[in-house]
């Protein structure tokens, strides 16, 4: 083997993680011994490389990512850049080919590990491209990486997008410096846009704070729910943000649309929205800026149904007094938000999370259902979809998990 290549033993759960396709390696003993100079690692199993990986010593538990799992690991090192440009055409050509994005000016153009591309994602959104990487290895590289990027968008996309309509987001450390978008221009330092999703339009506010107004991810499942939309006569949405689901719903004519949020900021950005829609008809919409468990109680005294209820917390949230995660607060909500169904009544819940796994949240929301002999059974499953891809093997990838309820 050639002598320069970077290559170490990894841990034998890393060299099965790896072979079953999980494409992280994780802080322990035996990335302690990785050079922190090493911008590559090639892993060892049993002395023999088996694949190469992208480093982060400064990730506090991500220290290496997935590049490839056969070929020639020294070619692949020294012939890196033309690599990524091409991962960087295959991924954006996918979006174009497969036609995944009618209907929709945001959409992920580059989905991270799924796409080949670890620890990066790029979202377009109505003629801005904002690009958030989630691992130190790629500071080495983003000038390159925005060159091949903006040229493969102008080539392949029918737009024309420049630096100046390029916003880096620095991600790595989780939400727990909430680092803003910045621009590429010196000069900017926030742009608003009005971004059109299933023929409504959202205000997006990129370089203000760490989430842009709207999240793309969720495009794809309310484009899967039109049905249940369609034919839903009130909707209630909990932990509404900027209120996707509610303008959602209200473009699909539903006469009543209830709003809940802790956060005026939010709702204020919720009734702004409804107002850039001429056709969304503002009086069949509330909002209620209160906790979800004070509202679920105040409607459930008002005597309120709903045919579609909507959870979708924050993974963790304070009800202004004590810190809670969303697992945690299913258990006291669920049996709250089951009364205000009608009749055939569905209920959308959501985690949002990569900490737990789908199969837990299921068990979980089995478990309170049974204990509570709440009439529901889980219906259909909802997760990422169409641009924003996920891995077999990878959880952390399918960090956003939903489950319909119905009547049982
Ligand atoms: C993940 S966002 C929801 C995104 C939204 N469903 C969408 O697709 O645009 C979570 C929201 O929950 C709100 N929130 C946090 N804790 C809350 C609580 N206890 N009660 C109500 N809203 C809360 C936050 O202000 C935030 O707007």
């Amino acid at each position: 083997m050639n002598k320069i290549l970077p290559a170490y033993d990894v841990h034998p759960i890393s060299v099965k993680m790896l072979r079953k396709g999980h494409p992280w390696i994780i802080k322990d003993k035996f990335t302690d011994k990785f050079h922190p100079r090493d911008r590559f690692i090639v892993a060892k199993d049993r002395r023999r490389p088996f694949a190469l990986l992208i480093h982060d010593p400064r990730h506090k538990d991500v220290k290496a990512r997935l590049w490839a799992d056969k070929g020639d690991f020294a070619a692949m090192i020294k012939n890196f850049r033309t690599e990524l440009s091409q991962r960087i055409q295959k991924s954006v050509l996918k979006r174009k080919q497969k036609e995944i994005i009618k209907d929709r000016e945001n959409f992920y153009l580059i989905f991270g590990e799924a796409d080949q591309l670890p620890g990066v994602h790029v979202q377009y959104l109505a003629g801005e491209i904002l690009i958030q990487f989630y691992s130190y290895f790629w500071d080495s590289y983003t000038d390159y990486f925005i060159d091949q990027l903006l040229k493969t968008i102008n080539k392949v996309m029918d737009v024309e997008v420049f630096k100046g309509n390029v916003w880096i987001q620095h991600r790595a450390d989780g939400s727990s410096k909430q680092q803003k978008a910045k621009s590429l221009d010196p000069n900017i330092s926030f742009r608003n846009v009005e971004v059109k999703e299933f023929g409504v339009k959202y205000k997006v506010e990129l370089g203000k704070a760490y989430d842009c107004g709207l999240y793309t991810d969720m495009a794809a499942i309310r484009s899967s729910l039109s049905k249940d939309f369609e034919s839903a006569k009130s909707v209630l949405n909990l932990y509404s943000y900027t209120g996707a689901f509610s303008l959602y719903a209200l473009k699909h004519n539903t006469k009543n649309v209830v709003s809940v949020d802790l956060s005026e900021k939010y709702l204020e950005q919720l009734e702004h929205n409804i107002s850039l829609n001429e056709e969304l008809e503002a009086k069949n919409h509330k909002s209620m800026a209160m906790s979800t468990l004070d509202s679920l109680k105040q409607l459930a005294q008002e005597k309120k149904k709903f045919d579609l209820v909507i959870s979708d917390p924050p993974s963790s949230s304070s009800d202004g007094n004590k810190r809670t995660n969303a697992l945690q607060n299913y258990e006291k909500e669920l049996p709250q938000m089951a009364k205000l169904l009608s009749e055939n009544g569905k209920l959308l819940i959501f985690l949002n999370t990569r900490r737990v796994t789908r199969n837990k949240f299921e068990a979980k929301i089995t478990d309170i259902i049974q204990k509570h002999n709440l009439p529901l059974k889980v219906g259909k499953k909802l997760g990422l979809a169409d641009d924003c891809p996920f891995l077999k093997g990878f959880p952390e990838g399918s960090y956003l998990k939903g489950l319909v309820l119905v009547h049982d």
